[in-house]
This record gives C-alpha cells, sequence and structure tokens, in this order.
C-alpha cells in the first residue's frame, strides 16, 4: 500500500489547512501500515470513525474559509467535497454488509486516499493561493 510523505507539493500554504491535512495523511499511512502488516481489519473501524467526524469538520472549515474569503474555486471545492463524502457512505456501507476485512481495508485506502492526495494537489493548493492572496489584499 502506497505511503504518502509530506512535501511541499502537498501543502497549501495556510498553516490551519495543512495541519488538517497532515492529520488526514498521517491517518491513512497508519492504515497503510496495518494493511502490511496484516491487520487491515483491525484498523479499520478506527479509521472510519476518525474519518466521520474529521473529514466533515475539515471540509466545513476549508469551504468556511474559501466562503469568506470569496474563492472563485469555492464551489469546485465544495462539490469534490460532496463527492468524497458519497465515495466514503458507499464504502461505510460496504464495510456495514460485509463486515471489516483485509479486503475492505484495502477499497478504503486504494479509493480515499488516492483521492484526497490528488484533491489537495489540484483543488486545495489553488484555494490556498487565493485565501493567502486575499489575506494579503486586505491586510
Ligand atoms: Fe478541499
Amino acid at each position: 500500500m502506497q505511503k504518502f510523505e509530506w512535501t511541499d507539493s502537498l501543502s497549501v500554504g495556510v498553516p490551519m489547512i495543512d495541519t488538517q491535512h497532515k492529520e488526514l495523511i498521517a491517518a491513512f499511512n497508519d492504515l497503510s501500515d496495518a494493511i502490511e502488516q496484516g491487520t487491515g481489519s483491525t484498523s479499520i473501524k478506527k479509521l472510519l470513525v476518525f474519518l466521520q467526524y474529521f473529514t466533515e469538520w475539515h471540509f466545513g472549515q476549508e469551504e468556511s474559509c474559501a466562503a469568506k474569503h470569496k474563492c472563485p474555486i469555492a464551489g469546485t471545492n465544495q462539490q469534490a467535497h460532496a463527492k468524497f463524502l458519497e465515495i466514503f457512505g458507499e464504502l461505510k456501507t460496504r464495510y456495514r454488509e460485509s463486515g471489516a476485512s483485509e479486503e475492505i481495508a484495502r477499497q478504503v485506502h486504494t479509493q480515499l486516499a488516492d483521492w484526497l492526495v490528488s484533491h489537495i494537489m489540484t483543488i486545495d493548493t489553488q484555494l490556498g493561493q487565493c485565501i493567502r492572496h486575499r489575506s494579503t489584499s486586505v491586510a
């Protein structure tokens, strides 16, 4: 399972958002470790519970920051978050129906971790640019 290293290409340049992204990446890396050690099925529940609360809160933070700074990418970002929550919902249903397994742990990692990293690099970085630009022009 792929592990993600924090690099500058993942930084959106807004400390609050970067800190939250680091938490998410660390959680997926923990899952990746667990899968490699054959304990994905015991770690998956913990990750799903964490994601349930953390992603909703984090997306809310990003969205209100985008709205506050009137960022043009705000709508696209919001739609992308809704898409993530939809995929997450499908995975939770699969988990509820089939129970914890190495297979579901892999599916969660493959579908959500890749999504997250590409979302950060494409959309959140643009959001970060806007927030930084507007913060300095207002100041
Ligand atoms: Fe985002």
